[in-house]
């Protein structure tokens, strides 16, 4: 019954694709169990390089089945091009599962997350403005459209005109909009319906019956720990649980299932959109950790605020995922600098603090208190054992698994499928 769960273990970003994708050969069944097409994992086969945004990256291993879980929020258009993106360049994808009770992120929902967006002025989130708030705020709210729903018009178009009864009053009212037209969203829906019949499935039953048989699932996180509604930098955050938590309730596998729960964790630190961050770096470090690290958004384009590794943070993952390993990614974007500073504590109002503060006021104030670590020169690249790295990068690695509260069991020295330093296998 080996159930795995990957999720990055900061803001985000971490390498999460790299990591699925280099078990996704010995994994039967991978799973996405929140977020939408928020995400985006870059993921390098040989030569070739795929940006997937709401499809799990088990979907370019040939034996292993992609299951989009019901927790996931699911833009249509977005699923159905990102399929023929794949199979234009011969990826098979007819293995995918899909959730009948997976929420639709309808074209209403992304309209008002840009208005919201918009009316909040600098007190945006900075969401990618996909439409993921809205969609969860909806399934909350008991107006959201389900996977299900585009198989009954007469229940689906009832349920549409649920939805926009209100949020036509806002949009009009508030926001200054047109309002939108119920027949219209039907009818772009019930186009989807077809295309989508093949994959829909019970995902929680099929799931369920793999752990029986001694399957290997990995359940992938979107986002990451420091993104999470509940346990996240609200309220800058997304709108659903990349925690391990969250992979119970987003697949509908019982807790007593998970057997591992492994936190990806880049070897320094990046955030995209609003919010607190305590070790970012306005200066040419910063600039040269996102021009060698490639750090740009590979859903929204923009720009990654970069910062020092924060061992406070990555404490707190351990935490409250019950984390038991760690993938430490892009460790090779550090190599050159003489010496590399780690966050191991914050200064708050002068008080020395080891641990995340619960409270949002106290965690803006927070400063990063550093310790300097000797860095390497070499190029490590080709490193394929713990011992091939220079003796100042083992250092970094040990240094930040004692912080860290879990061992560190892979480490990324490359972009590439086999740049990959694995220390304990995962399965
Ligand atoms: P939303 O998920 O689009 O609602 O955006 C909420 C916050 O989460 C914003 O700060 C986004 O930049 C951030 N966010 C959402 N998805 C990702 C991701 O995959 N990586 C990093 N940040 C993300």
């Amino acid at each position: 019954m080996p159930a795995l769960v990957l999720l990055g273990a900061q803001w985000g970003d971490e390498g999460k694709g790299k990591a699925t994708d280099l078990l996704g050969g010995s994994v039967d069944y991978v799973v996405r169990y929140q977020g939408g097409n928020n995400a985006g994992h870059t993921v390098v086969v040989g030569d070739q390089k795929y940006a997937l945004h709401l499809l799990p990256s088990g979907i370019l291993s040939p034996g292993c089945t992609p299951v989009i879980g019901n927790g996931v929020v699911v833009d249509p258009s977005v699923l159905l091009s990102e399929l023929s993106g794949l199979n234009e360049r011969g990826v098979d994808t007819s293995k995918l599962l899909l959730s009948g009770n997976a929420h639709i992120i309808t074209p209403y929902n992304v309209t008002v997350d840009k208005v919201t967006e918009r009316f909040l002025g600098k007190r945006k989130i900075g969401t990618t403005g996909r439409g993921i708030g809205p969609t969860y705020a909806d399934k909350i709210n008991r107006v959201g459209i389900r996977v299900q729903d585009l198989y009954d018009e007469s229940i689906l178009t009832q349920k549409v005109e649920a939805a926009l009864d209100v949020k036509n009053q806002i949009l009009t009212k508030l926001y200054n909009r047109r309002a939108i037209a119920v027949d219209q969203v039907v009818e772009e829906l019930l186009g989807y319906a077809d295309k989508l019949a093949p994959y829909v499935a019970d995902t929680v039953l099929v799931l369920n019956q793999a752990l029986e048989e001694d399957k290997v699932v990995l359940f992938e996180g979107g986002q990451g720990t420091l993104l999470d509604i509940d346990h996240g930098t609200y309220p800058f955050v997304t709108s659903s649980n990349p925690t391990a938590g969250g992979a119970c309730t987003g697949a509908g596998v019982g807790p007593t299932k998970i057997s591992r729960v492994i936190g990806i964790l880049k070897a320094y630190t990046t955030r995209v959109g609003a919010g607190p961050f305590p070790t970012e770096l306005f200066d040419e470090d910063g600039e040269a950790l996102r021009r060698i690290g490639g750090e740009r958004g590979v859903t929204t384009g923009r720009d990654r605020r970069c910062g020092w590794f924060d061992a406070v943070i990555a404490r707190y993952a351990t935490r409250v995922n019950g984390l038991t390993d760690f993938f430490l990614t892009k460790l090779d974007v550090l190599t050159g600098w003489e010496q590399i500073p780690v966050c191991v504590a914050y200064e708050i109002d002068g008080k020395r603090v080891e641990e995340l503060p619960y409270s949002q006021t106290d965690f803006h104030h927070a400063k990063p208190v550093y310790e300097m670590l000797p860095g390497w020169n070499e190029d490590i690249s080709k490193a394929k054992s713990f011992a091939d790295l220079p003796k100042n990068a083992q250092s970094y690695v040990k240094a930040l698994e004692e912080m860290s509260g879990a061992p560190i069991s892979a480490i990324g020295v490359g972009p590439g499928r086999d740049e990959t330093i694995e220390i304990n296998s995962f399965l």
